[in-house]
């Protein structure tokens, strides 16, 4: 299977915040926007594996700054690494200053997406491979974040857990 690039599986979407979608001090509601992030993460993980894609698991969000009514907003989502059938895609959310049009990140999230077939199965996706730094980076951790996800979810032995291992107590020798 060919690999290919976080570029060829980047969605991005621009959109405002409205009434209706925030909480009762006047800023986007969490939930609103996981369920925006999930939609823009499952395209980029359909653009990357060409088949169905499921959220299996949402790793990590972190709601660093309130997004207020009005705001400009956009969704940047890429794989940052496939494995067998999952990938990690790799979510950030910019708003827009009204004066300025500077971009600021507010929030930024990890979801893992599984490729699948009609019947729900999860089927192979194509490795992916990382041109920037910073795609390297993203790269680099995300076999560590699999691991944790994987403990969490109590689908990997804490003791299989190298990544996670390495990075509290150092590489074994
Ligand atoms: C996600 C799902 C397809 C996994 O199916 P499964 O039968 O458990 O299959 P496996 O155990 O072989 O896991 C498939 C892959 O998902 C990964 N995975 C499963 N749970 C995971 C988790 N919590 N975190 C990270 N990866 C996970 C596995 O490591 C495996 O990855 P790999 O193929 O790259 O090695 C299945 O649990 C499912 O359909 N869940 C519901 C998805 C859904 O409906 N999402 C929308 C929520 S409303």
């Amino acid at each position: 299977m060919k690999a290919r690039t976080p570029k060829e599986s980047k969605a991005i979407t621009t959109d405002l915040v409205l009434p209706g979608e925030t909480n009762p001090i006047n800023n986007l509601f969490g939930g609103d926007l996981l369920a925006r992030m999930d939609r823009i993460a499952s395209i980029a993980a359909r653009r990357h594996s060409r088949s169905h894609v499921v959220t299996a698991s949402v790793n990590h969000v972190a709601f660093q700054k309130p997004i207020p009514l009005g705001s400009v907003m956009t969704l940047e989502a890429s794989v940052s690494r496939a494995f067998r059938s999952s990938m990690e895609i790799i979510i950030d959310v910019y708003i827009e200053d009204k004066h300025s049009g500077t971009r600021v990140l507010a929030n930024d999230a990890i979801y893992t997406f599984v490729a699948v077939n009609d019947e729900g199965t999860p089927v192979k996706a194509p490795p992916i491979q990382p041109e920037t730094d910073k795609e390297k980076e993203r790269y680099e951790a995300a076999l560590r974040r699999r691991q944790l996800s994987l403990v969490l979810a109590g689908k990997l032995d804490p003791k299989e857990a190298t990544e996670l291992k390495a990075l509290f107590y150092g590489k074994e020798e």
